[in-house]
């Protein structure tokens, strides 16, 4: 029997291989003394439960707890007064914010009121589209609070991106602010917010909050302010009792139908599994201050900025700016003033910042410091090594962490300072992780002690794991479970050297990871498919320097249509106002026609080698339904250079 700490953590190597073994050996037993660390109103009958052929997937069922009572409750007892959040607000002259647990427990319990006060029950659905502000997590948690199932829908998203969204869940309330900042900009969010409700029968309401002074259009009787509610509800809200495999959340991400997934996420096993990675990855001590960069409209933010860090006790800071803003020093300086100990970011925003004068970094005093991580995409080497050698000045741990946000929580990572690194690799998976490599027949490549590479699968249940697709539980089981029998397919191929670390190769499917965003090619061509002038498009990923991949859309166009400036600037807007600006492509290339096969796909593998100036390297092309359209999909490529 494994002795488990109250922090949850593992403290040497050895002690790592060792928690590993058992977990591989005994995966209950490990699992379920990691979640004895937890409260419960009511402890489970059955530690797992599953079918990955259904598949269906069961963790501690008959558990009975509320995922907020771990992140608040609990530490009302023994640190009311330390902060739990602290804000940085986009402008540098705005005040900063500390949250003490007991504020953010009365805030949380505060607005929970507020939400069954607007008719939110246990199961319904609420959209939340916010700035990083503290309110977007006090209501995620609040939703929690009640039992409400939270949609949080990343604020850079269009308005059509949004009311589809909310439509797919039924949202029956929308939370919103009425404007954000972003750097140097100010967007109204609330007007984003109405065109989407234009098309979104099952919102009842919409609570927003003032971010700005300026006015905001309100229609009466649907949109209510945030200040307003708040005035006529209590501040006490005793916690929901939810079953273990209640519904937490739904998040959306990409794939490769225009349709994004609304991923589901359950209560307890995401708890377990996000508080236990947390711990274990960043090594957190009591007094650290942990800042994650991300934005809680995506995974990262959920797992790591809110529920992980919380239900863990930890100081987590949120910030609503960008890294460019005043200028290209502010996460420096976020990092001196705030004396961040553990800074977790995306390779995007290092590469981007990598490339800014040194002065920049070298400003600031950084020696707070002690854990790095990276997360969203692979860490190339050069990047790597400006993190390591300029920011953490060698002294910090580099936590590389790969997952998704189907895994809900960290799969692949060292442990920091424990686990030996290696500049590019995620290194080891953290105990519950059984992994696979698969090679192109389907087969597990066999371990040890050869090195190998292929597509990365997991044979075993985690805790953490999505339960489905919301809606589409067929989708869910078309995409994760039947490309290898009896295992999760990631989608990701990898590379394992004969220490059995890994290296993550990237997407191998039509998703592309542009700055850290996981873009499905879909959507976009949905999206240009829409002008009028194009009869077809194809879109790929190509190499880029910072943003990791950028895309490059091939796009044929309708018979006597002139190519234009103004087309180009059309289909880009489009892309913009479907999906959002993150979607828009670099390079849009007009094309007489796309390489097929002789079936009618598009071959995709021959556009990525053109735009990755590779167009001597093609293969055989003689298979393609029309091959002479190769040669003048080139000369197109580089008219456009
Ligand atoms: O391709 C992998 C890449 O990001 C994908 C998951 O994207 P998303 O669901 O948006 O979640 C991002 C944040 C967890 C993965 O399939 N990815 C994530 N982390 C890494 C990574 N690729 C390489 N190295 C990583 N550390």
């Amino acid at each position: 029997m494994l002795t488990i700490p109250d922090n949850l953590q593992i403290s040497s190597f050895a002690q790592y291989k060792e928690w590993y073994q058992a977990s591989v050996n005994a995966p209950e037993s490990f699992w379920s003394a990691i979640a004895e660390q937890f409260e419960w109103k009511k402890k489970w009958n059955n530690v797992l439960s599953y079918d990955f052929k259904k598949p269906e997937v069961k963790w501690f069922e008959g558990g009975k707890l509320n995922i907020t009572e771990n992140c608040l409750d609990r530490y009302l007892k023994t640190q009311p007064n330390k902060t739990a959040i602290i804000w940085e607000p986009n402008n540098p002259d705005e005040e900063t914010r500390h949250i003490t647990y007991r504020q953010l427990y009365v805030k949380v319990s505060h607005f929970a009121n507020v939400l069954k006060n607007n008719g939110i029950q246990k199961g319904d659905k609420v959209c939340l589209y916010m700035p990083m502000i503290p309110e977007l997590a006090i209501a995620v948690l609040a939703c929690a609070r009640i039992g409400a199932v939270h949609s949080v829908v990343f604020a850079g998203f269009s308005s059509s991106a949004l009311s589809s969204r909310i439509n797919d869940a039924h949202c029956k309330m929308l939370i919103t602010a009425n404007e954000v900042y972003r750097g140097e900009k100010k967007v109204e969010l609330k007007t984003i917010c109405d065109e989407a409700l234009e098309n979104t029968p099952s919102i009842e309401t919409v609570i927003v909050y003032r971010r700005t002074v300026e006015p905001t259009p309100m229609k009466i009787g649907r949109d209510k302010f945030w200040f307003d509610e708040l005035q006529k509800v209590g501040k006490d809200c005793e916690a929901e009792i939810m079953d273990a495999e209640d519904e937490l959340f739904i998040l959306y991400t990409s794939g490769s139908t225009g349709q994004p997934k609304g991923m589901v996420h359950t209560c307890a096993g995401y708890m377990v599994g996000t508080t236990f990675s947390f711990q274990n990855v960043f090594q957190m001590q009591s007094d650290d201050i942990y800042w994650c960069t991300a934005d809680i409209g995506w995974i990262t933010g959920h797992s790591y900025i809110v529920y992980g860090p919380l239900a863990a006790g930890a100081t987590t800071v949120m910030f609503e700016g960008v890294p460019s803003y005043p200028d290209y020093g502010r996460f420096w300086e976020i990092c001196e003033k705030l004396k961040i100990t553990h800074f977790y970011t995306a390779p995007t925003a290092i590469r981007a910042l990598a490339k800014q004068p040194l002065s920049f970094v070298e400003k600031y005093d950084l020696s707070s410091l002690k854990v790095l991580g990276t997360v969203g995409e692979p860490i190339n080497e050069e990047a790597w090594h400006w993190y390591n050698d300029y920011v953490g000045h060698g002294n910090c741990p580099i936590v590389d962490t790969w997952w998704q946000t189907e895994t809900g929580a960290i799969m692949i990572s060292p442990l920091a300072g424990i686990t030996p690194t290696r500049p590019t690799f995620a290194t080891q998976p953290l105990p519950g992780v059984q992994l696979a490599l698969m090679d192109e027949k389907g087969k597990e490549i066999e371990k040890k002690p050869e090195k190998a590479e292929g597509r990365l699968a997991v044979k075993f249940p985690w805790p953490s794991m999505a339960r489905t697709v919301y809606g589409n539980h067929e989708r869910y089981k078309k995409v994760y479970f039947s490309q290898f029998e009896g295992k999760y397919f990631t989608g990701d191929g990898a590379y394992r050297d004969a220490s059995g670390n890994y290296r993550i190769t990237g997407r191998v499917d039509d998703v592309i990871i542009v700055s850290g965003h996981n873009l499905g090619t879909a959507p976009i061509e949905n999206a240009i498919n829409e002008h009028a002038s194009v009869a077809e498009s194809a879109v790929i990923g190509f190499p880029h320097e910072i943003k990791g991949n950028a895309l490059c859309a091939y796009v044929t166009l309708h018979k006597d249509i002139q190519v234009s400036d103004q087309l180009i600037k059309e289909i880009r807007s489009l892309i913009g106002t479907t999906i959002g600006p993150i979607a828009k492509p670099d390079k849009v290339i007009f094309t007489p026609s796309l390489p097929k096969t002789r079936s009618g796909k598009i071959m995709r593998r021959i556009l990525r080698k053109i735009a990755s100036g590779q167009e001597d390297q093609l293969g055989d092309i003689s298979t393609l339904l029309n091959p002479e359209a190769v040669e003048k999909i080139i000369l197109a490529y580089k008219k456009h250079l």
